[in-house]
């Protein structure tokens, strides 16, 4: 088969990635023994047997249980050394990562401790593996605006090792508009921004993450086809979605693949993007989520081309970077 091959061989950047929803069985497993920690699954079968999800919370309620096993440096740069690993076998040649801090400041990490162990793991995926990569610092929306002004205040003695900052966690309730004075701080101080909107929740939540929130692009978004003039200013303004299409399918977004709106997002002009969102949990990395997607919804090889090109148009790499990979 052409199309698979040109989708795996084809070098692509990824834009959603939560480095916490790259955390294997396997590497929870490990990393308990390692921190003498004791799961409430008695081996890594069981525990990928619970990776049954009705809808976004209930992901979210395993997802930040699996996060409790990373205690020291060394095991956050050895979850993201795996990641990149994964992802340079899959022709990523660019990642920028998103992590969730508060998940583990919360439970008495140090901030620098998670920072310093990404940032070594992202310096040595450049040298080492070929990846360029960045990170992205994402704000819980289900706790409060105060808590994410507090968690930007311990990241700021390191901003030199992350370049921008999202929104993420259980969306519905939680509108952009809770964020909008930290959003408005982290723009003075020239980080990038984006968020999560239009995964589960409606389109107004979208608009509210463009004017608002002022962000760069929108992670999920494919909510937004509910509102043809909000498909119209995404289009004109070359907002990116980046789209993750095993997780809309694992968390019943779209009932099956063949369902996704992938297809109808691109066709109207839009910026969208494939990514893998948390592929432990979704079952596919980014090669996965190219080849299903298209095997199940017959999206063709200008689409490919189409979606390498956005994936790169829509990376914060400076510029000169951008035109080398273009
Ligand atoms: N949505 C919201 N929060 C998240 C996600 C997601 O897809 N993955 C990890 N945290
Ligand atoms: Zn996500």
């Amino acid at each position: 088969e052409r199309l698979p091959e040109l989708l795996r061989l084809m070098p692509k950047a990824e834009l959603h990635i939560h480095i916490e929803g790259s955390l294997e069985p396997e590497l929870i497993f490990a990393l308990a023994q390692r921190n003498k920690i004791t799961l409430p699954y008695p081996d890594v079968e069981s525990l990928r047997r619970a990776y049954a999800f009705t809808n976004l919370q209930s992901f979210l309620d395993i997802y930040y249980a699996g996060a409790s096993v990373l205690i020291t440096e060394q095991d956050f740069y050895d979850m993201a050394r795996a990641y990149f690993v994964r992802a340079a076998a899959d022709n990523v040649v660019h990642a920028e990562l998103f992590f969730d801090p508060q998940t583990h400041t919360a439970r008495g990490i140090a901030m620098e401790t998670v920072i310093n162990g990404l940032h070594r793991a992202c310096v040595d995926a450049k040298a080492e593996l070929g990846v360029s990569a960045a990170l992205i610092l994402c704000f819980l929306r289900h706790l409060s605006e105060e808590e994410a002004f507090e968690t930007l205040e311990q990241a700021l003695p390191l901003r030199d090792k992350f370049i921008g900052v999202g929104l993420d966690s259980s969306e519905v309730g939680h509108p952009p508009e809770k964020f909008a004075r930290v959003f408005a701080r982290c723009r003075e101080l020239g980080l990038h921004l984006v968020a999560h909107a239009g995964e589960e929740g409606p389109p107004a939540y979208v608009w509210a993450a463009l004017d608002v929130l002022k962000v760069e692009r929108i992670d999920h978004g494919v909510q937004s086809v509910k509102d043809p003039a909000l498909m119209r200013r995404l289009a004109q303004d070359r907002i990116a979605l980046t789209v993750c299409p095993l997780s809309n399918q694992k968390l019943c977004v779209f009932p099956d693949l063949a369902d996704h709106n992938l297809g109808q997002l691109l066709d109207a002009g839009l910026a969208a993007t494939v990514n893998s969102d948390d592929p432990a949990y979704f079952g596919g990395y980014m090669n996965d989520n190219f080849v299903q997607t298209f095997a199940a919804t017959g999206l063709t090889a200008q689409h490919a081309y189409q979606l390498a090109a956005n994936s790169f148009e829509a990376s914060f790499i400076d510029e000169p970077a951008k035109r080398a990979f273009t």
